[in-house]
């Protein structure tokens, strides 16, 4: 959607200046001049310019243009090529459009958006990667806005299959035969509620030689109506989008291929649906896991954590992941906590942990980690089994507790991005109305910087 400027014909040239009041437009002297203000040089960060950006190029869009110029040489000459990819990024975030199934589909013509060469950086190849990066996270959008009737477990591996041709990706999909003789039996706790059956979806791009993989393991429930423990009719809306997670990580796998990162990395999705049948699991339940360790079910509305605890024992005993990053909407709690703003972590490896704020320091998305004190083990402890899935207190922090006894040793970082898959009141101007496609762009940035 962006691309460097040759000197074609334009309808709008958009001069970002360093003055005036942050994100704040003016028309300027000529006809379809506009002046995008930055602010002070001290002040602007490249999250703020992902803001700016975004903001500007919509409003261009509402004005009807779609051949516009953006001259961000005052931002670049400052933020280098951080603040180019930020300009690019925010606009091409911002200008994505949810499918419909309209009959008559409303025409809106793209908006082609170019950028002014600069000296300070190599604009073609800045322009490359973070283009690349965007039309994933696009892409993970697409698959988390999609009704689960169009997209069920099988339906989701079939798309991911697809969207991996042509890359140096290997996409392995186990069927539910496979995974029940590997033992899965949380996963199928879940996965077996449903006519629609489960399927495991494994991606590994071998970037970088021999080295142990790192795995992205996203929760992929194509809808969460709860299960016996079934969710009120209003928290029901929105459970089409409970594998945001899954989406995620396929997304930042299949942009680190395209990219040609130097890195292992294989992601992970367990995608069942959590639905009510004769064949669903029940509250009150024990149930076993891969890892061998067996679980009272106190809800069957948190299943996320009991598809994630398989699919990390899997990633850790067949994928030899040498670390381990779970990422799902899986718990009320932290939305209610951090809204769309934050993403929550729960981290067994303050190193780790390290590497992840580097990664948010250059993806402008938000982390806020929770504690693991050794007393909120006693949330996850059960009389009859080894653990239990539910909890009355501490909801998140009781979810991320129960994933860690599976993490085991393997360095671990479980995000929760129940509040921030989906834009609301809260979210950034570069995140549009339906699912964010949060975490993308980290999870790419994190496993880069293994590089
Ligand atoms: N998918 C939900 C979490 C969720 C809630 C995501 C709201 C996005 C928005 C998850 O499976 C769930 O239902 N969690 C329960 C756990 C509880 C029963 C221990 C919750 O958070 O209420
Ligand atoms: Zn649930
Ligand atoms: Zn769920």
């Amino acid at each position: 959607m962006v691309k460097l400027w040759n000197g074609e014909a334009v309808q709008w040239h958009l001069t970002f200046c360093m003055e005036g009041k942050a994100g704040s437009l003016e028309a300027g002297k000529a006809a379809g001049q506009l002046l995008v203000h930055l602010g002070s040089r001290e002040k602007l960060t490249a999250e703020e310019l992902r803001r700016i950006a975004a903001k500007s190029v919509k409003q261009v869009q509402n004005l009807g243009g779609n051949l516009v110029l953006l001259d961000v040489a005052a931002a670049v000459e400052i933020l280098k090529e951080e603040g180019l990819a930020a300009v690019v990024q925010g606009a091409e975030l911002a200008l994505y459009h949810q499918e419909n199934w309209k009959e008559k589909s409303e025409d809106k013509s793209d908006i082609q958006l170019y950028l002014t060469a600069t000296e300070d950086v190599d604009g073609g190849a800045i322009l490359a990667e973070t283009t690349v990066v965007d039309r994933w996270v696009c892409f993970a959008r697409d698959l988390v806005n999609c009704p689960s009737n169009k997209l069920t477990p099988v339906l989701l591996a079939e798309a991911v299959v697809q969207a991996a041709a042509g890359l140096d990706v290997e996409v392995q999909v186990l069927d539910d035969k496979v995974t029940r003789t590997l033992g899965m039996e949380a996963f199928h706790a879940v996965g077996d509620s449903s006519a629609n059956p489960p399927r495991l979806i494994v991606l590994r791009y071998r970037g970088g030689g021999e080295a142990a993989p790192i795995a992205l393991v996203g929760k992929g429930v194509t809808f969460d109506s709860g299960g016996y423990s079934l969710k009120p009719s209003t928290g029901m809306r929105g459970m089409k989008g409970d594998m945001a997670g899954g989406a995620a990580v396929c997304a930042a796998v299949l942009a680190l291929a395209e990219n040609q990162a130097a890195i292992n990395v294989t992601a992970v999705i367990p995608a069942v649906e959590n639905r009510i049948s004769s064949s669903s699991f029940l509250p009150d339940d024990v149930i076993g896991s891969m890892s061998g360790k067996t679980i009272e079910i106190g809800s069957t509305d948190a299943e996320g954590r009991l598809i994630l605890a398989d699919a990390i024992t899997y990633a850790i005993r067949y994928e030899k992941a040498c670390k381990v990053v779970d990422i799902a909407t899986l718990t009320g709690a932290m939305a209610r906590m951090l809204g769309g703003v934050a993403i929550g972590v729960m981290a067994n490896d303050d190193n780790f942990f390290t590497a992840l704020q580097d990664a948010a320091g250059r993806s402008g998305e938000k982390f806020w980690r929770v504690p693991d004190y050794p007393e909120y083990k006693q949330l996850i402890e059960s009389q009859v089994a080894d653990l239990y899935n539910s909890s009355d207190s501490c909801g998140a922090i009781a979810a991320g507790m129960f994933l860690s006894a599976f993490a085991e040793d393997t360095p671990w970082l479980h995000l929760d991005i129940a509040g921030a898959a989906w834009s609301g009141k809260l979210s950034q101007p570069y995140q549009p109305k339906g699912a964010t496609g949060v975490g993308v762009t980290t999870l790419y940035q994190l496993c880069r910087s293994f590089a």
